[in-house]
């Protein structure tokens, strides 16, 4: 290494003919704009086109760069070299999930989670919020009471992060219910008892241990764990009406 480059040491794996994820290092130059993934496209560019990862946008928004970098989280579009001169820098796939190839996780369990708290607006029960043809007016204080969860990118480094979801896979998982959160807070949504009933299982707040790591790691300030202990508040009134209130009054 010297002051004008950077050394990476990059998880390589390939399932299907390793025995085992193992190491590699890549000598690549340390340019002070320079990303970690602008160092990843030098190795994959000139270096060793058979690196494996994901990206798309380069600008922090399509959410697809996540990798665990010396062991944390990040977007690797918006974490800087430099940070980690002079090196070397550990760069491994998100923590948590299966690996595909090198730096390229399995998704699908999030994927299969997240329509089940239906993150989309949900009409009331008559149709009279549903026509087609209503222009349905926000305030800027109804748009505000739900912007910050409306800006998850699904990177899934609040799933890296979390010990829970480490633990017990079944765990929902923070961006699921934040996202949750993000649809129960608009004024033009009815869908907040469907949520509660998935949200208030076993594997849904109440699995949480709050953690925190979720929010800490979150490159858009979503702040997860806040949306996970409203949500306990929440499903426990849920399940009290539940009980005591005929169904017309809850
Ligand atoms: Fe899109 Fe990093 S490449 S968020």
């Amino acid at each position: 290494t010297s002051a004008d480059s950077i050394q990476l040491r990059v998880s390589r794996y390939r399932p299907d003919t390793d025995a085992g994820p193992h190491w590699q290092e890549y000598e690549v130059p340390l340019r002070k704009e320079w990303t970690v993934l602008d160092g990843l496209n030098h190795v994959k560019n000139e270096v060793d086109t058979t690196l494996s990862f994901r990206w798309s946008c380069r600008m922090g928004i399509c959410g697809s760069c996540g990798m665990n970098i010396e062991g944390e989280p990040k977007l690797t579009c918006a974490t800087f070299l430099s940070d980690y001169a002079p090196g070397p820098v550990t760069i491994e796939p998100l923590a948590n999930f299966p690996v595909i190839r090198d730096l390229v996780v399995d998704l699908s369990d999030f994927m299969a989670k997240l329509p089940r708290v239906k993150p989309w607006i949900i009409g009331a029960e008559d149709h009279s919020q549903v026509e087609p043809d209503v222009e349905f007016l926000q305030t800027p204080g109804q748009l505000d009471a739900y912007r910050q969860f409306s800006m998850c990118i699904n990177c899934m480094l609040c799933y890296a992060a979390c010990p829970v979801y480490g633990l017990d896979p079944e765990f929902i998982g923070p961006a699921a219910i934040a996202l949750a959160e993000r649809y129960d807070l608009d004024s033009r949504d009815h869908g907040t008892s469907q949520r509660l009933d998935v949200l208030g299982a076993h594997d849904g707040v109440w699995a949480c241990t709050f953690v925190g790591e979720c929010t800490k790691v979150c490159p858009k300030h979503v702040d997860p764990a806040s949306a996970i202990q409203r949500y306990k508040l929440k499903t426990a009134l849920h399940t009290v009406k539940a009980f005591l209130l005929p169904r017309g009054a809850r």
